[in-house]
């Protein structure tokens, strides 16, 4: 089976606005794949559909959908009811930086909804449907971070951290119904996320998103674990083997307490 026929004909996208997912949005159209594009700016939404059936000849759908609220799946119920969606890219995601206790706790509990919530919701909806058809596949995208306890980014590297072990139980579950489950995790991205904070005293250097989408879409159906570049991995190797899990949180808080 080729790409699209596994993973298409309908790919959705979440947090496709901007970044790493409005990357996936475009690799996939262009391996032919229509898209549903999800996200809370319906104006960049709009123009980047626009521009996707412009260039790849393809469908692409819009929905305006606030994913912290309980209600979100109506909304995109309401479009894609009746289409295939054989792939489904859970991107979207929030991230704070800085002492703990100094963020309130209903952004904390906001980034819980956006980080764990959602994607939990639309794999249950999304999933339950692909398991018919007997094809499709899931990509979330989590962090590095969420490899290692993290300071100053402690409960978002847990939401990530939720996301890893999540998915490598469920590419066990769903392995012998046909369907693929990735997990993307990138390092630091240049990307609207990472452009109010100074990353220059991290030994890595932010990637470009469209690298960053390339390795899950590249991935998809042979791993169930995606780390991009080459500097980040060889970052993994390390934490793996050479260093306790309590060495990797000392580094990174040195490393994490520079960057607000
Ligand atoms: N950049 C990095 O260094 C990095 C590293 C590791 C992992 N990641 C992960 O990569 C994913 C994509 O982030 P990015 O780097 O591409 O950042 P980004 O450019 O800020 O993209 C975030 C996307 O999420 C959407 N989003 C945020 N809140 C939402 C909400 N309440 N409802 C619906 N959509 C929402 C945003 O769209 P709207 O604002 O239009 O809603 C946007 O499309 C995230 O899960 C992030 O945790 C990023």
């Amino acid at each position: 089976m080729d790409f699209k026929e596994k993973y298409g004909p309908w790919a959705l996208i979440t947090g496709a606005s901007s970044g790493i997912g409005e990357e996936f949005a475009k690799q996939l159209a262009q391996k032919g794949l229509n898209v549903v594009l999800v996200a809370r700016r319906i104006d960049r939404l709009k123009r980047l559909a626009k521009e996707i059936e412009n260039t790849f000849k393809v469908n692409a759908e819009v929905v305006q959908a606030d994913l912290t609220k309980a209600d979100f799946l109506t909304g995109i119920k309401k479009v894609t009811d009746g289409w295939e969606v054989g792939l489904l890219v859970s991107n979207a995601g929030m991230m704070y930086i800085g002492n703990y206790f100094e963020n309130s706790i209903e952004n904390e509990l906001k980034m819980i909804d956006l980080n764990i919530k959602a994607p939990a919701i639309l794999t249950h909806h999304f999933g339950q449907r692909m398991i018919k058809r007997k094809k499709g596949g899931i990509i979330y995208t989590a962090s590095m971070l969420g490899f290692i306890g993290t300071p100053y980014s402690s409960a978002y590297a847990g939401t990530k951290a939720q996301e890893i072990v999540k998915a490598e139980g469920l590419a066990y579950e769903l392995k012998s119904k046909g369907i693929d489950i990735l997990v993307l995790n990138p390092g630091l991205t240049k990307t609207e996320m990472t452009a109010n904070n100074d990353f220059s005293g991290m030994p890595m250097k932010l990637m470009t998103p469209d690298l960053v989408a390339k390795s899950a879409i590249d991935g998809i159906g042979k791993k169930t674990l995606v780390t991009p570049g080459f500097m980040n991995n060889m970052m993994n190797w390390m934490s793996k083997h050479l260093m306790s899990r309590k060495m990797n949180t000392k580094m990174f808080g040195g490393f994490m307490k520079k960057t607000f």
